[in-house]
């Protein structure tokens, strides 16, 4: 049974499919809404769907997804035990970068799954995301450490950890060993965003936190009866 956050993220997605508030409504093929754990600690924020996400209505299912998964193992994670989004939930045709209208049309969907999801760590991946929470900021600058900076968006007592977008590292494998340290920082910060995060929400943060502990540990579970079948 889904639990109370999670149906509100699956409500949140059947929104985000009926939606036609911009031209990308009525050219894609399937909305992307984002998936995961939704008691994750982490939330990846990526661009756009591009061919193959829009073909699969999943995020993150081509060579950068790929590579992510790649980034996400060596700090010992698996996709299903973070969450997975992205600023617009369609595809832009021929993989253009969405517009300021697209991104306005698609902001009250983030602004919604933000607060449902409570993250302790948002990791946009690459600029365009990045602009999102921090307009003025520059992701050769923010990348691999936790944002100083003033943001927009981001949840209280959630830290904001900029990544470089994987496609990025793709097309030029320079940035490939910068994006696997940057992700060995992020979970070096995890404990201290931890904290801020418990601060910012008293002593209600507790009781979030042993939720988040418990499904983390099911998700475990799951994927250990997964590898053993
Ligand atoms: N790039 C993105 O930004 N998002 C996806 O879902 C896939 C590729």
């Amino acid at each position: 049974m889904l639990d109370e956050r999670a149906a509100a993220l699956a409500a949140l997605a059947v929104e985000i499919e009926a939606c036609r508030a911009c031209s990308l409504g009525s050219q894609r093929t399937q909305s992307v809404p984002g998936e995961g754990n939704p008691h994750a600690e982490l939330l990846l924020i990526g661009e756009a769907p591009g061919a193959h996400e829009d073909a699969a209505g999943r995020p993150f299912v081509g060579a950068a997804g790929k590579l992510l998964d790649l980034l996400l193992n060596l700090i010992g994670l698996q996709r299903p035990q973070v969450y997975v989004l992205n600023v617009v939930k369609c595809r832009p045709p021929e993989n253009r970068d969405p517009g300021p209208t697209e991104i306005a049309a698609c902001s009250g969907f983030l602004e919604r799954q933000l607060a449902l999801l409570q993250p302790v760590i948002i990791a946009p991946l690459g600029r365009h995301a990045l602009r999102a929470f921090a307009p003025e900021a520059k992701i050769s600058e923010a990348h691999g450490a936790p944002f100083q900076g003033e943001t927009r968006q981001t949840p209280a007592g959630t830290t904001l950890f900029p990544l470089y977008h994987p496609a990025a590292a793709l097309h030029n494998g320079a940035l490939r060993p910068t994006l696997e340290r940057d992700m060995g920082a992020l979970s070096r910060a995890l404990p201290a965003a931890r904290s801020a995060w418990r601060v910012a929400r008293g002593g209600a943060g507790e009781a979030s936190l042993s939720e988040i502990e418990a499904a983390a540990e099911r998700d475990q579970l799951r994927l250990f009866e997964s590898e053993a079948q």
